[in-house]
């Protein structure tokens, strides 16, 4: 029999269907890859370090011990409270997988980040997607009379990935009052070191007082270690456990576990680094203002342009100039805040887009 009239492999249709992730694109030697909310600075020198002396032929340690000490003490939680992932994106698919399957539902925000269909799909439980509102905020009370029998897992995400909003600390308290209590929620707070609003929920200041709730970070981020993959959660232990049996063992290689050490050792150093990159994006979402944008006030270290149907073009001209932005469908581009330098063009780029966009855009993003 020849290899082509064999029958093909029979693989999960709902798998096949799905797109696989799809990263941001890589930028020519001469443009500035915004296109993936990764930090602009080289690694501090003690992080090199640390990784250089990090064990290569050795399996890393799987407790990751160290570091999780130094998290649950930072959380004022119990070590079995804080579980290590090769990114938190890794987390995430751990506990939708351990919470949800066929029949049962997954809760998000959408437009949100961009993996979550994606790992919902896997686990063969049913996404249920709740529309932003217009200003790109959670609708939690549409989240909150959303939930159904069948639902496990609700994911907020705080700042909102593409659309930069957060979530505040009374509305998500106010939301959890609504939500039973054998339901799971992972509050996803990736980029909650950039934001600068005090009335944002912040996950650290409510270990143990939800027995539902799982807050997800990264070192991806505001540490600049998103190639070494390590990001944590933190949350009641039984939930935690649940996850470390769907994870991959030994997938927090050894140089990613001491360089979050490094990292916090020399945390102000980096945490300066965060408050430059907002001041950026402070000014640069002025700029844009005063250009025309109506977009959300940006929280993270990313500025969403509602750029709908026209967002194809859009992205060839932020990539005319030098700018690898991400196009997200057709519904708008997401730009990091990347280095200095990239700003002029990124703002040129802004321009033109504003001009070019045709006057028949429905809900444009401008005012
Ligand atoms: C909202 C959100 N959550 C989680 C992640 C995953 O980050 P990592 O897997 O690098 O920790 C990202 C990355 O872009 C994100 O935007």
């Amino acid at each position: 029999m020849t290899a082509d009239r064999q029958p093909p492999v029979r693989l999960r249709p709902e798998i096949v269907a799905l797109a696989a992730y799809k990263q941001g694109k890589p930028a020519a030697d001469d443009a500035f890859k915004l296109s993936s909310n990764e930090n602009p600075f080289e690694p501090l020198d003690a992080v090199r370090e640390a990784i250089a002396s990090s064990a290569i032929n050795r399996y890393p340690d799987a407790s990751a011990s160290v570091i999780r000490t130094r998290i649950a003490e930072r959380f004022g939680v119990g070590l079995a409270e804080v579980h290590l992932g090769a990114g938190s994106v890794s987390i995430l698919a751990q506990l939708i997988q351990a919470a949800a399957a066929p029949g049962d539902e997954v809760l998000y925000a959408w437009r949100s980040f961009e993996a979550y269909p994606g790992l919902v799909a896997v686990s063969g439980a049913t996404s249920v997607q709740v529309p932003i509102q217009a200003d790109g905020r959670h609708d939690l009370d549409a989240m909150a009379a959303a939930i159904t029998e069948r639902t496990r897992v609700v994911i907020v995400c705080s700042p909102n990935n593409p659309t930069g909003s957060i979530v505040t600390a009374q509305e998500f308290e106010q939301f959890m009052e609504l939500v039973p209590h054998d339901v799971l929620v992972l509050l996803d707070e990736a980029y909650i070191e950039f934001v600068t609003d005090s009335t944002v929920v912040n996950g650290q200041t409510l270990t143990g007082r939800y027995p539902n709730l799982v807050v997800l970070r990264t070192f991806s981020k505001a540490y600049g270690l998103a190639g070494l993959r390590i990001g944590y959660a933190v949350g009641p232990e039984y939930i935690l456990n649940a996850a470390r049996s769907t994870a991959i063992p030994l997938a927090v290689t050894d140089q990613a576990q001491l360089a979050a050490i490094a990292s916090l050792d020399h945390e102000d150093e980096l945490l300066e680094r965060v408050r430059a990159l907002a001041l950026l994006r402070d000014e640069i979402w002025t700029a844009l203002r005063e250009q025309g944008w109506d977009s959300p006030k940006p929280h993270g270290n990313f500025i969403w342009l509602e750029t709908k149907h026209f967002t194809e073009r859009a992205t060839e001209i932020f990539t005319e100039h030098g700018i690898v932005a991400r196009a997200l469908g057709a519904d708008g581009i997401r730009i990091s805040i990347g280095e200095k330098e990239s700003v002029a063009s990124l703002l040129k780029a802004s321009e033109e887009v504003v001009r070019s966009l045709p006057s028949t855009l429905e809900n444009p993003g401008l005012d």
